[in-house]
């Protein structure tokens, strides 16, 4: 039973439902963290002794894991940051800044998440990018026709979610990757709601850049992983200056800077989350990405079709291939429906998600999210569902 593997599951009474915000962390990866904490607390590439030894070990090689669960080619094309955010934040102004000019096009989409946004909107204020939005279809997803009919010739970068993370669609980003190569197009994919939940191929699908978090795939905040073709690396520059990225310096104003990865991770990183990473891969790779992709597609079956039976319950994304469903309760707000599940101990999301311009399209303010993981079950389901239905009864909707 998975279930026992949490200690948030095993030691409260809740049903947690929000795990595109964030997942829980198995007994696995906070051992891991309380060990090195407890027993060999050392700074990494510094040290000589023991410990520090161990540590090196330990962190540089969780990049060889990360490389073969996201299919790239080399090790050294992983760079751990703080998150998702740090990530693209670091392919926007390490790469692009020096790369693009203004008038060259940024295709996005309005269901992107705030990070996937906001570093473009400033690269435009800073150097006059334009940036387009791929129109949605009906279903606020990204078919891929319409990415190829967007493109232009001043196309020069397509930057997009792997799965979006209201509406959990998933794009055809091997597609996407393929139409990027024949129009010398840089692609990037935003992974944080998919490199938890689905296998990603970064050689197969073309990816130039891939983004994701830690703490969305079972392991600790504060670390995030940004993949980088070995090709474009070398054009890449940092955006954090200091200690551990550095060769030598002099007063002159001189200084040398180390080879990447190591270059982009200046200062103290994130030493034990690296290391709660690394287990949270293992941990995965145990429960196998294919059977929770599986899986989750047939929790997300169980509840559209449990839900459907609840008339007041507007369903937005029922035919997404994720976890992820969002819905409303006619005539109640969505940050209602969340405090009252909140009585029931049922952890869902309510509000638009960091995703402030779906509603454009959707035009609905907000939406209650469940998204789903694989430790979740049909009974936590069935729980649910009880609740919502009473829910009609408490605010008089039927
Ligand atoms: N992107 C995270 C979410 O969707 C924070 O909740």
């Amino acid at each position: 039973m998975r279930q026992d593997d949490f200690p948030v599951l095993k030691n409260k009474n809740i049903i947690y439902f929000d795990n595109a915000a964030t997942t829980l962390k198995p007994e696995y990866v906070i051992r891991a963290m309380d060990d090195y904490y407890r027993y060999y607390t050392s700074n990494i590439h510094r040290g000589s002794y023991d410990s520090s030894i161990l540590v090196d070990y330990l962190y540089d090689s969780t990049r060889f894991l990360v490389r073969d669960f996201v299919h790239a080619s080399s090790a050294k094309e992983v760079i751990f940051t703080s998150g998702a955010t740090h990530s693209i934040n670091l392919v926007v102004f390490g790469y692009m800044k020096y790369h693009l000019k203004a008038g060259d096009e940024v295709l996005l989409s309005k269901s992107e998440h705030a990070s996937n946004i906001l570093p473009w909107f400033r690269l435009a204020e800073e150097i006059g990018i334009v940036i387009r939005f791929i129109p949605l279809d009906n279903n606020y997803s990204l078919p891929y026709e319409n990415v190829v009919k967007a493109i232009t010739p001043r196309t020069k970068v397509i930057s997009l979610a792997h799965v979006t993370n209201v509406i959990g669609d998933v794009r055809d980003i091997t597609k996407i990757g393929e139409l990027c190569v024949e129009k010398h197009i840089l692609f990037h994919v935003d992974g944080a709601q998919s490199v938890p939940h689905l296998k990603i191929d970064f050689i197969h699908s073309h990816i130039d850049f891939l983004s994701f978090s830690g703490h969305k795939m079972c392991g600790p905040t504060g670390v995030g992983v940004l993949v980088v073709r070995e090709s474009l690396l070398k054009e890449m520059k940092p955006v954090f200056y200091g200690g551990g990225m550095n060769e030598s310096f002099t007063s002159n104003g001189n200084y040398q800077l180390k080879d990447f990865p190591v270059l982009f991770e200046a200062g103290t990183p994130p030493i034990a989350e690296v290391l709660g990473l690394r287990v949270a891969i293992e941990y995965l790779n145990f429960v196998g990405l294919d059977y929770i992709h599986q899986y989750e597609r047939m929790l997300k079956q169980y509840l559209v079709q449990k839900l459907s039976t609840i008339p007041s319950v507007i369903l937005y994304n029922k035919d997404s291939d994720s976890g992820i469903l969002a819905f409303n309760i006619i005539g109640v707000s969505s940050m209602e429906v969340s405090r009252y599940l909140n009585d029931y101990h049922i952890c869902v999301r309510a509000g638009n998600h960091c995703s402030k311009m779906l509603n454009e399209d959707m035009e609905i303010p907000s939406t209650v999210r469940v998204s789903l993981y694989f430790y979740n079950t049909k009974e936590e389901i069935d729980q649910f569902v009880r609740a919502l239905q009473y829910c009609e009864k408490v605010f008089k909707t039927v």
